[in-house]
């Protein structure tokens, strides 16, 4: 779907993910073809800076987090004449009138607020008072939205004084990734999978986000937030919404969001017994937590997994069982359906457990495999075995679908004006609600985070919530 031209204000532009991610994504798109002639990126922050001055900056971000095509210098150049700078004081008046000078009222307007919470009204009620914003314009904010239901509810009410919710993209990368949707059309795309989609069928479902990364040079926010806060309410609940929710009757935002938020408020709470918190203590693979996130005495849960239930129709009696982590063995992200086991085997003497499962890769070798069960080769009678159908999406449709990265593809939904891949403000309001006396429990508990060892699978009370109800965590391999 083209593009229209746009004028792209990233404030917080000289920042950590304008730098990482936000700047190399869009290079990728100009390079594809996908920035139509005439549209600018204009940073904005504090610094002093000239236009040229942001260019090189840029220049270097690419050259430092751009993939492998940030060897065409040509294109680099192309790309960076198109980027502008504007120091400004989100707060005072500097630099205001000059980003209104820039702005043009005949093209596609888009702010991105890279920059802390605590800034998006007075940048609001500045590109209203300038006129720098209207009701056409739009507005990207990333997460922490909020830490809590009270805070998200103010930073919304902050929001919706100037603009409408349709203004409104709230990102979470994880519905940009190319596995999360296709999560999607695997569902709704395939006759095979839906007729056995519920409690008849589904014994339960595990969701795995496994890092090998620590929290190192992040702790200050880190320590504050812990695994529920950064991966749970936001990443891990995505998931779970787009896995358990009813066929949305269109692909079209408010409808695909409506049935999320439906699975949100039905999720129940969580008994403190169905969660195991941990943190990652030293070991021969890395430095312990405290370490990482220099607080000596942190009781902060860098791991987290729990046992939840949906109460509706579909889901009663399945359980969902989510699991984070940092510092774990590998770097692994999969849903994995498993499904009942048979009522009745024919064959004799075969006692083994068959069961189908299917997972979906998220990261590494984005994929699909379905575990199904056949005749062992041979003479030997009517043995069964379990073997995967196994498929990496790559090598399926061809090493030439390079997937736009998580945010390039949501960078250009906003310029698109596609809000179906981005959060409403009553989805994430609902997640707090659901986290928040989880968290408050821990704290009235002043509960202690079981201790694992860094680059293992977690603690061993994790694997217990499973194994004593006769189920098993999915390994977590690389
Ligand atoms: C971020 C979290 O939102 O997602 C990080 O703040 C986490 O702690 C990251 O590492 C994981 O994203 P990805 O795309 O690497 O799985």
């Amino acid at each position: 779907i083209p593009v229209e031209t746009f004028d792209l204000v990233i404030f917080g532009g000289t920042g950590d993910l304008a730098r990482r991610k936000i700047l190399p994504g869009l290079f990728r798109r100009f390079r594809a073809g996908q920035m139509p002639p005439g549209s600018r990126i204009i940073g904005a922050a504090r610094s002093e800076m000239d236009d040229d001055g942001y260019r090189q900056m840029i220049r270097e971000a690419i050259a430092e987090f751009g993939g492998e095509e940030k060897k065409d210098s040509d294109g680099i150049e192309s790309f960076v004449a198109q980027l502008r700078y504007v120091a400004i004081d989100a707060t005072g008046e500097g630099g205001w009138a000059q980003l209104s000078k820039l702005m043009r009222g005949d093209v596609v307007r888009a702010f991105y607020f890279s920059v802390a919470p605590s800034l998006f009204g007075a940048l609001a009620e500045r590109l209203h008072a300038h006129g720098i914003a209207d009701s056409e314009s739009r507005i990207v904010v990333e997460k922490p939205f909020g830490r809590d239901l009270a805070t998200a509810r103010a930073l919304n009410a902050t929001l919706a004084e100037h603009f409408d919710e349709q203004q409104i993209y709230r990102i979470d990368h994880y519905l940009g990734k190319e596995t999360v949707q296709n999560l999607m059309a695997v569902r709704f795309g395939n006759v095979l999978f839906e007729p056995l989609w519920n409690s008849h069928y589904i014994d339960h479902i595990q969701i795995t986000v496994a890092e090998t990364v620590g929290v190192t040079g992040r702790g200050a926010y880190y320590d504050k937030s812990g695994a529920m806060r950064d991966m749970v309410q936001n990443h891990l609940m995505q998931l779970l919404c787009l896995i358990a929710m009813e066929p949305p009757s269109t692909y079209d935002a408010d409808t695909v969001r409506d049935e999320k938020l439906k699975v949100i408020r039905a999720l129940q709470p969580v008994e403190p017994h169905h969660i195991v918190r941990g943190q990652y203590d030293a070991s021969a693979q890395g430095p312990s937590y405290r370490e990482d996130a220099e607080n000596p005495r942190s009781f902060t849960e860098s791991f987290l997994a729990m046992k939840c239930h949906i109460a509706n129709w579909r889901w009663a009696t399945v359980p969902f069982y989510l699991r984070t982590g940092k510092r774990l063995k590998a770097r692994s992200s999969e849903i994995a359906v498993v499904f009942k086991d048979l009522g009745h085997t024919i064959f004799e003497g075969d006692t083994a457990r068959h069961r189908n499962i299917l997972s979906i890769r998220l990261q590494p070798n984005e994929g699909m495999d379905l575990q199904v069960t056949i005749k062992e080769p041979g003479p030997g009678g009517m043995r069964l075995v379990d073997v995967p159908l196994d498929m990496s999406f790559a090598e399926a449709l061809g090493p030439d679908q390079e997937a736009p990265d998580a945010y390039e593809r949501l960078i250009m939904d906003v310029i698109r004006g596609n809000q179906t891949l981005f959060m409403r403000g009553d989805e994430v309001e609902a997640a707090w609600a659901w986290t928040d006396p989880i968290i408050e429990g821990w704290e009235a508990r002043n509960d202690v985070p079981k201790l694992y060892d860094a680059g293992s699978a977690g603690p061993e009370d994790a694997m217990m919530l499973l194994h004593r109800e006769g189920r098993r965590w999915r390994d977590i391999k690389g």
